[in-house]
C-alpha cells in the first residue's frame, strides 16, 4: 500500500487530484490542443471519463503502481497534471503530464516533472524513467531535454484514445544521468 503524498516546488503544490478539481480538469482535457498529444485522453472527452480517471488514480496509488499529481498554483485551481507510473520493467518508471493552455510556456511542466522525478529516483527507488512523445510534440521534447532525457529509439505505441497504435519517439532518463544533471 502507498499513502497519498504532497510535493512542493517553488511555485506549485503537487497533490492527488480530487473531486473539487473536476471542473478544471474536464475544461482542460476537453480541449483537443491537449488531448491530441496523449494516448489516453479521448476527444471529445466522454461523459463519466473523469470519474474513471479519479478512480484509476486512487487505485494505482493504493497499489503502488502509479502516482498522479494535480499541479496547483498557490491557492488556485488545477493548472496541470503530472504522473509517474511503475512499468513492468524492473525499477523503471514512466512519466506523463499536461499543462493548462493559458499557463503554457511558464516552465510549469519542467518544474513539476523535476519534482516528481526526484520523488521517483529518491523515494520510489527507480533506476530509470522512460516516456514517449509524438514526433511533432516539440514543447514536450523540449521539456524532456531540459530534464536530461535522451533519445532511446522509436516505434508504435498503443493509443486507445487516438484510435490505435501511434508512431512515437522514445526517451530515457537514467538515474546516474539525473544525478549528474541535477
Ligand atoms: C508539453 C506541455 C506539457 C509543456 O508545458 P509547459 O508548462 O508549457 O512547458 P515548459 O514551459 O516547462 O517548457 C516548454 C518548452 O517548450 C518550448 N516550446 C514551446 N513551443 C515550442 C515549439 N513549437 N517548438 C519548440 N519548442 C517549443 C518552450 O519555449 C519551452 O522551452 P524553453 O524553456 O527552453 O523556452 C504542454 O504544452 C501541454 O500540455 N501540451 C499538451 C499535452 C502534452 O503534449 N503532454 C505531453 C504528452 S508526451
Amino acid at each position: 500500500m502507498s499513502a497519498p503524498v504532497t510535493l512542493v516546488t517553488e511555485r506549485l503544490t503537487l497533490r492527488p487530484p480530487s473531486l473539487g478539481d473536476v471542473d478544471a480538469i474536464v475544461r482542460e482535457v476537453s480541449d483537443d490542443r491537449i488531448a491530441r498529444w496523449t494516448t489516453s485522453i479521448s476527444h471529445p472527452y466522454p461523459p463519466g471519463a473523469i470519474d474513471d480517471f479519479l478512480a484509476m488514480v486512487e487505485d494505482d496509488r493504493a497499489a503502488g503502481d502509479g502516482w498522479t499529481f494535480a499541479m496547483i498554483e498557490r491557492s488556485s485551481d488545477v493548472v496541470g497534471m503530472v504522473r509517474l507510473d511503475r512499468t513492468d520493467l524492473d525499477d523503471t518508471g514512466e512519466i506523463g503530464y499536461w499543462v493548462a493552455i493559458d499557463r503554457w510556456g511558464r516552465g510549469y511542466a519542467t518544474e513539476a516533472s523535476r519534482r516528481i522525478l526526484t520523488y521517483g529516483f529518491d523515494d520510489l527507488g527507480f533506476r530509470r524513467v522512460r516516456t514517449y512523445i509524438m514526433p511533432a510534440n516539440e514543447p514536450s521534447r523540449r521539456v524532456l531535454t531540459k530534464l536530461g532525457f535522451v533519445p532511446d529509439g522509436h516505434g508504435p505505441v498503443e493509443a486507445p484514445a487516438r484510435g490505435g497504435p501511434v508512431a512515437m519517439d522514445f526517451l530515457l532518463l537514467e538515474r546516474r544521468a539525473w544525478m549528474d544533471h541535477a
